[in-house]
């Protein structure tokens, strides 16, 4: 094969293709990390993460994945006996409940299908039969399905119960809108290999003073190393890090950021939006359907069903072959669906790429449509 793996293009929904200049500057000198030097890194990436969520507060900026972002936003509100309701729309938003159900709780699960989002009137009505619940959580951008949730609604929904809402925003910040503080939600958690163009390894919780009064209760479950506010009492104490962060993650975050308010946030946030329908239109073109109900649809990863007897596997291989790496489906999706990621770097280039390699693959394992339909459609997008 000729693509060797290190020369394969990421079109999976994270890890995504990393900007040279991140790499450069991941790669600078390792200050410590109580030298005022880092300490203005930290604050400046804190600030711009802030920027880029619509929000004045905090941001803790763990070192993990995104699920220790998750599990940090949750083990730090959470008090035993609490009622916890959580929506149930794909394999992420799954993740807490999951979480939840790992301290002992219990979740009220409302499941949604697979391919639909979250809607308020479905956040009103369960409140009715539970108006005691605590925490409401969400996934913002169902990246196993490719359904954006409207979040803010949900956050309207909410108002007039006692109930935190937290929600999942590891594939949304920075590629799609979030406005935390308009909207009124209380943890917001994204991730650094997602939208903000990073490798794994940073999760980012912001926390309103809402769920900052939750913390630290005798009631609550024991923290450590995902204490929020051993993050903030840092911050406070002059952007000191509770622990050593990694330097050269953060150093990449602060450029990453750089990049994008050079773009501009709202021009960054325009590109996903058009990227994501180009995919959309060149997959109905070749006669697809996709798993998004419509209008619902995230702008940063597409969800398409394989064709009636084509092979998921054989197809996959197909497209690894041409150098694209692209997501199959998750859970009862597996082999059914494929996912293109589009976040951070993707342009018209990487979407017309893409498209004609899918096409390509597609004809390989025999599925009929018209040759070049996906990329003329894409392509009238981008004119
Ligand atoms: C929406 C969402 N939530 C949670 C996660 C889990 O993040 P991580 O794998 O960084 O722990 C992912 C990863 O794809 C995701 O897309």
């Amino acid at each position: 094969m000729f693509y060797s793996e290190d020369l394969t293009y990421l079109m999976i929904p994270g890890p995504v293709e990393i900007h040279p200049r991140v790499y450069q500057a991941m790669n600078e000198h390792v200050f410590g990390h109580r030298t005022a030097h880092f300490r203005t890194i930290l604050q400046q990436a804190t600030e711009g993460i802030q920027k880029v969520l619509g929000t004045v507060n905090p941001v803790a900026i763990m070192a993990g994945s995104g699920t220790l972002g998750l599990h940090a936003a949750l083990s730090n509100v959470l008090r035993k006996g609490d009622e916890v309701l959580c929506f149930v729309n794909g394999k992420f938003s799954e993740r807490q409940a999951d979480i939840v159900s790992a301290f002992g709780i219990e979740p009220i699960i409302k499941e949604i299908p697979y391919g639909e989002p979250v809607l308020p009137e479905q956040v009103k009505e369960a409140l009715e039969t539970h108006p005691d619940v605590a925490i409401t959580t969400v996934c913002h951008n169902e990246t196993s399905t490719g359904v954006l949730s409207p979040l803010k609604e949900i956050s309207e929904a909410l108002k007039g119960s006692n109930s935190l809402l937290s929600a999942d925003g590891i594939t949304s910040a920075a590629g799609d809108y979030v406005l935390m503080d308009d909207w009124g939600v209380d943890l917001f958690v994204s991730g650094s290999q997602k939208c903000f163009g990073l490798p794994p390894g940073l999760a980012f919780i912001s926390h309103s003073p809402k769920a900052d009064e939750r913390m630290n209760d005798p009631n609550g479950f024991p923290t450590y190393y995902d204490s929020i506010p051993l993050y903030s009492a840092g911050i406070k104490k002059g952007w000191d890090a509770p622990f050593t962060p990694p330097i050269g993650l953060v150093y990449g975050l602060l450029e990453s950021l750089n990049i994008m308010f050079e773009e501009g946030l709202e021009n960054r946030i325009k590109r996903h939006h058009k990227m994501g329908e180009a995919f959309r239109s060149a997959f109905l073109a070749m006669g697809l359907s996709l798993l998004a109900k419509e209008n619902y649809h995230s702008n940063t990863v597409t969800t398409a069903l394989l064709p009636e007897g084509v092979n998921s596997s054989e197809f996959s291989r197909v497209v690894r072959e041409m150098g694209i790496l692209i997501a199959g489906g998750q859970g009862h999706l597996k082999g059914k669906i494929f996912r293109v990621g589009h976040m951070n770097l993707v342009g018209p280039r990487e979407v017309l790429m893409t498209v004609s390699v899918i096409e390509h693959a597609l004809r390989k394992v025999g599925y009929e449509f018209t040759p070049g339909s996906g990329v003329t459609a894409a392509s009238d997008v981008l004119m």
